[in-house]
């Protein structure tokens, strides 16, 4: 806990511009500086730095903030941890309070096994560079796989010698217990865990090596070719990802991670430029990994050896990517090649153009894999369709799923309409089960469980699956209200076609009909999303539900999601369809007549909302007040009444008075 007087004194002293400068080159314009924006890819800079108000804002991505926000943001931390780092770098001092002695032994036992790994990676690092026989053996391996010496650091590589306990010795010989390495898997029945191998250290997201991996160097040995630490108080497996640490920005700025197989895969890739790719250190993709990646972006690519025998294996297993709403990407290598053997074979750009080139969306990939399996037989065909339908319903998305409905459909040369009830049976099955689940955790509630709802007993879905509906948030003001209409029909349709005739978008549609009334938002996060839209729409990118759904703005993505979610309370009967599959065609084209009718309602709102401000002059107008004023204010008046007049009678209202 740091006290609050140390935050306040944090915040007041850390310097924007001083703060940016460490990872970002600005220049002057104006009383402004500006740069190349660290969080998305930009070739003219739209990242500015306000020294006056000590903030950031990129005008391309969006993000803005005070200095603490800016560190939070590029490296991903929390905001204690970044308090602490202002405090280092302005040698603020903080005392941190309300500690107990437990937590604080804790503390320090964890401070403790960092360090004995610490000095591990330097050991072996040590060794590899420094040692004649690690020279020969070590440096030299990596050095005939391309592994520059830079590269070697950066990733803390090393080499363990062939004596059982050179590390064991030299640790206790400098004072640490041997306790601390047993517990950290380096030292096992009290010799050396890691002998006669070339060392790969993993490190946590912060930087820090939280285990090892040795690979062994002779051929056609019977020893596995990794060995790799144990869990241990500081390492879990099923929540790290090799090479997160050093990906992690690359991952944001590109807006996807790619995800390989081996260590080498990552290391090789890192070295060519390709820096925003992790592994999985060869077990297949857990929760907790997803999530990892998910706080970078929501867009993940796959790249699969050519010659993967578990390939099928491999794809069912990604059920799980898709049920967190991530959208999969998966690429072929040629027979025989993983991505370092191809990439050393083809150089970078060739390499680089290959998975741009052969990324196939996975479901789709899923199912030409599969049909080409299947051939003409009939029954197969029906059991691919429910493979098929198994993985599309996992798809929290509505609109996402509908897609996919409708190109699976193509492919498998269905009746689409098949494959949409299919798939609702599907999704239905997953909200029954939810429902039942939610009732079930719930005692003392009426319990209403459906027919064919699931034994008990049986896992939950996760969480992000298909969200219940969620009640009208009725604390918001009514003027809130009409604000989040044009939110959510931004968001959920901005991209439609809103007038086939014209070929005019919803977005453009709801956008040159608001753009005056735009700062007259209540709500600054709807306001956010429309300012967005706009932005957008004028740099002629797509909107979809997707964009605002993978937003990387995490409040604005969770907005969207609820906004997408709830119910629509004027066109009844909405939330049934929204968290079903809508069939290609909207009913009545609903979300054109929507955003009319919101939008006049916004409008009405906001003009009833000038009169009344109107008014409220013209009755504190006093004799010292001019004619000229006054009559302005009564002109005005008359074009707002003649303006709500009208909506009103678009909207079919009458307006009284
Ligand atoms: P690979 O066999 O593909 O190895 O295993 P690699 O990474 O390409 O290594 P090189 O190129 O032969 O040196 C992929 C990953 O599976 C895990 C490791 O994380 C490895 O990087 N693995 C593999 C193990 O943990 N143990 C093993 O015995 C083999
Ligand atoms: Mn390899």
């Amino acid at each position: 806990m740091i006290p609050q007087k140390t935050v306040q004194e944090i915040l007041e002293t850390a310097k924007v511009q001083e703060v940016v400068e460490d990872y970002v080159s600005l220049r002057r314009r104006g009383v402004n500086l500006i740069g190349l924006c660290p969080f998305h890819n930009e070739k003219t800079p739209s990242f500015t730095v306000s020294p006056a108000k000590n903030l950031f804002k990129c005008f391309g991505c969006g993000k803005g903030g005070d200095p603490a926000r800016f560190l939070m943001e590029h490296e991903n931390l929390s905001f204690p941890e970044a308090l602490k780092q202002l405090a280092k770098k302005y040698r603020i001092e903080i005392e941190e309070v309300k500690m107990t002695p437990e937590m604080a032994a804790e503390q320090a036992e964890r401070e403790s096994l960092f360090i004995v790994n610490e000095f591990a990676r330097s050991f072996f690092q040590d060794q590899l560079l420094n040692t004649d026989v690690g020279k020969s053996v070590g440096l030299s391996y990596f050095k005939a796989r391309g592994f520059r010496e830079e590269t070697i650091k950066k990733f803390g590589l090393g080499f363990a010698p062939n004596d059982r306990d050179a590390f064991i010795k030299k640790a206790t010989q400098i004072g640490y217990k041997p306790e601390y390495l047993q517990r950290l898997g380096l030292a096992k029945n009290g010799r050396d865990f890691f002998w006669n191998r070339v060392m790969f250290s993993i490190h946590n997201l912060t930087g820090k090596p939280i285990a090892f991996a040795g690979r062994i160097l002779q051929k056609d040995v019977k020893a596995p070719k990794y060995i790799n630490s144990p869990e241990t108080e500081i390492y879990t497996k099923s929540k790290i990802l090799y090479g997160a640490y050093f990906a992690k920005r690359d991952i944001r700025k590109q807006d996807e991670c790619i995800l390989v197989e081996g260590y080498t895969d990552v290391i090789s890739l890192h070295q060519a430029g390709i820096e925003n790719v992790v592994a999985s250190s060869g077990t297949s993709l857990t929760e907790g990994q997803i999530l990892l990646i998910k706080r970078f972006t929501p867009n993940i690519k796959i790249l699969y050896d050519g010659d993967a025998a578990g390939i099928k294996a491999a794809l069912r297993g990604l059920d799980l990517v898709l049920e967190k709403d991530m959208n999969v990407k998966v690429v072929l290598l040629p027979d025989g090649e993983d991505p370092d053997s191809y990439l050393q074979k083809v150089g970078a750009t060739a390499f680089k153009d290959y998975i741009d080139k052969e990324a196939k969306d996975f479901i789709l990939f899923k199912t030409d894999l599969l049909l080409s399996d299947v051939g003409g037989d009939p029954v197969k065909r029906a059991g691919l369709v429910h493979d098929i339908v198994d993985s599309i319903a996992r798809v929290p998305d509505p609109f996402k799923r509908s897609f996919y409905v409708k190109e699976c459909a193509r492919i498998m040369e269905l009746e689409e309409q098949v494959l949409i009830s299919e798939t609702n049976k599907v999704v239905k099955k997953i909200l029954q089960k939810r429902e039942f689940d939610r009732n079930r955790k719930r005692p003392g509630q009426v319990h209403i469980v459906p027919e064919d709802s699931p034994p008990p007993g049986e896992q939950p879905l996760p969480d992000t699956n298909v969200r219940p509906i969620q009640p009208a948030q009725k604390e918001l003001s009514q003027d809130e209200f009409q604000e989040r209409d044009i939110a959510r029909l931004l968001i959920a349709f901005g991209g439609e076609i809103f007038d086939p005739e014209d070929e005019i978008t919803v977005a453009e549609y709801i956008l040159s009909n608001i753009e005056e009334v735009l700062e007259d938002f209540d709500n600054p996060q709807y306001q956010g999303i429309v300012k967005e839209c706009l932005e957008r729409v004028v740099a002629k990118q797509p909107l979809s539900p997707r964009y605002f759904i993978g937003h990387q703005n995490h409040e604005l993505s969770a907005l969207s999601i609820d906004l997408l979610h709830s119910p629509y309370e004027y066109s009844p009967g909405w939330e049934k369809r929204e968290l079903y599959l809508h069939s290609q065609k909207m009913p009545d084209d609903n979300f054109s007549k929507d955003s009319i009718s919101a939008l006049l309602r916004f409008k009405l709102k906001k003009i009833m909302r000038l009169c009344e401000k109107n008014q409220q002059q013209l009755k504190g107008l006093n004799a010292k007040d001019d004619v000229q004023k006054m009559m302005r204010l009564l002109k005005v008046q008359a074009k707002l009444n003649e303006m709500r007049n009208e909506l009103a009678k678009q909207l079919g209202t009458v307006v009284l008075k």
